[in-house]
């Protein structure tokens, strides 16, 4: 049974392998630009309230029921009643597709690792990245070709995670994350260190922590703090529900939980004052305003950085080396993750062996990656992301909480992690979980739903955002297909 082969070795092992997953992209391009967009030190306020009442609940929530359920999302639901077996069915391929895409970002991020030797972004950054690095076509509607040399990377990036995942729980995942997060806290360190001691540096920091606290009348920091929540722990993804799943009988489950949460938003936290201080840096430099320097997202990590590496006094290849590299083991860390969470569920539904689900998800994998390859492949992973976390991980979180606060009964899950835990829960816990998380989760979907209505996404024609709702929609087609598939788990749901 997956259960006896597939456990953590250790507390220390299974705190370093969820903290890999959370610790992403997300912590370092996105935090600190959201940060920034809504209301700088200010946000810090929404982003700590909706850590406590939707993201640590959720963590406990998923870590408990994957460890008392002992399986993946998909068993875990189908464990409460065949019938809900679907959500987690939906959250492994919201969390499949995620993948095809994530790992192509950081197939990039090992493409500027080697540009990073002789600076090759030039002067202009900017044109380097979409011309000379992603050969963008003109939109969407233009396929263009399949970018060969980024394609041999990402085949690398499915590469690693195969190898990783193949080698099961303890000797893969737990021996990786052993690895890569004590070589990540130092880099971050040495950037953040240097960012932080730049001239310059600290007044790109007063903005970035200068708090405007009319921001905090306005419900669209609200909604972006909880956003931000969700997306940097990993929680809605069934990720956390496998993880969970193999803890040894009686482990922690809410220390566990602060922990890896704490180390998580710390992380984020501090490499925001390191790139703070170096846009601070860049301002001082040029003469720009900070507003003028910041850019969102990809262009943080592939356009702003490069061209802070051009303006730095010394040890440009260096610095650029470490920060790519960073970049780079982030993204692998929470790629496997991912990887994992997606295996577990084919290994429990259809009895496939570990290296034989492992192959088909990564080779089926990197055939969705190819897409993101392509020409118009940015225009494709926008406007599928923005479909994917905006719908798919909200109304999943939605029904997460409340078949399991309100079917399942959230108090029956308390009462299973309290006496296992070093320190227990109050019924405030409960409150969250089938009130609060819901309720939140609820006006984000519908307020999307509004904009999205009234403003088409990104300003994309229409049949370019086609695609990005048939994906988002098929995903919960063939997630209730897979729930109908007849399984290899009867003898399973008996030994709850
Ligand atoms: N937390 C990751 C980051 O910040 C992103 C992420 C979202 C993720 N969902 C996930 C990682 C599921 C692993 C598994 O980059």
């Amino acid at each position: 049974m997956q259960q006896e082969e597939n456990q953590w070795g250790s507390r220390l092992g299974f705190i370093l392998a969820t903290i890999g997953s959370a610790v992403g992209l997300g912590n370092i391009w996105r935090f600190s630009y959201v940060a920034y967009d809504n209301g700088g030190g200010a946000f810090l306020i929404p982003y700590f309230f909706a850590l406590l009442t939707t993201g640590i609940p959720l963590l406990i929530l998923e870590f408990s029921f994957g460890q008392k359920m002992r399986g993946s999302a998909t068993l875990s639901f189908a464990k409460i009643h065949k019938k809900w077996e679907w959500i987690g069915w939906w959250s492994t391929l919201v969390t499949f597709v995620l993948i095809t895409y994530y790992s192509v970002i950081i197939s990039w991020s090992f493409k500027y690792i080697y540009y990073a030797f002789t600076q090759a972004w030039g002067s202009n950054p900017e044109a380097f990245l979409y011309g000379t690095h992603l050969n963008l076509s003109s939109g969407i509607d233009s396929l263009g070709g399949i970018n060969i040399s980024i394609l041999a990377t990402v085949a690398l990036v499915w590469l690693i995670n195969l190898v990783i995942v193949y080698n099961g729980i303890e000797a893969g995942v737990e021996k990786a994350s052993k690895i890569f997060m004590p070589i990540l806290a130092v880099l971050m360190l040495i950037i953040t260190v240097r960012g932080v001691t730049l001239p310059g540096a600290i007044d790109g920091i007063n903005q970035f922590l200068e708090p405007d606290f009319s921001a905090l009348l306005n419900p669209k920091v609200w909604l972006a703090a909880y956003g931000q929540i969700f997306f940097t722990l990993s929680v809605c993804f069934g990720v956390m529900i496998t993880y969970g799943s193999y803890l040894p009988k009686k482990s922690d489950i809410v220390n566990n939980a602060f922990i890896t949460s704490l180390a998580n938003c710390g992380f984020s936290f501090i490499v925001g004052i390191g790139v703070f201080g170096i846009v601070g840096y860049m301002s001082a430099q040029t003469g720009q305003p900070i507003n003028d320097v910041v850019a969102q997202s990809i262009g943080l990590a592939f356009i702003v950085f490069p061209k802070a590496i051009n303006m730095l006094p010394t040890f440009q290849t260096f610095l650029g080396f470490i920060f790519f590299l960073a970049l780079g083991i982030a993204g692998i860390s929470s790629s496997i993750s991912m990887v994992e969470a997606v295996v577990a569920p084919l290994m429990d539904k259809f009895g496939f062996s570990r290296k034989k689900a492992a192959t088909i998800v990564c080779g089926a994998g990197f055939l969705g990656s190819t897409l993101f390859t392509t020409g118009a492949g940015l225009y494709f992973l926008d406007v599928i992301d923005h479909y994917n976390m905006q719908f798919g991980v909200a109304i999943i979180g939605i029904l997460e909480a409340a078949v399991l606060g309100w079917y399942y009964k959230a108090e029956v899950l308390r009462k299973f992690f309290n006496p296992i835990s070093n320190f227990q829960i109050g019924t405030w816990w409960d409150i969250m979980i089938k009130f609060i998380t819901p309720l939140l989760l609820t006006i984000m979907v519908v307020k999307s739903l509004i904009t999205e209505i009234s403003q088409p996404y990104g300003g994309y024609p229409l049949s370019g955002l086609k695609i990005g709702w048939i994906v988002a929609g098929m995903l919960l087609v063939v997630a209730v297909i897979l729930n109908l598939l007849p399984d290899k788990y009867d003898d399973r749901l008996l030994n709850n």
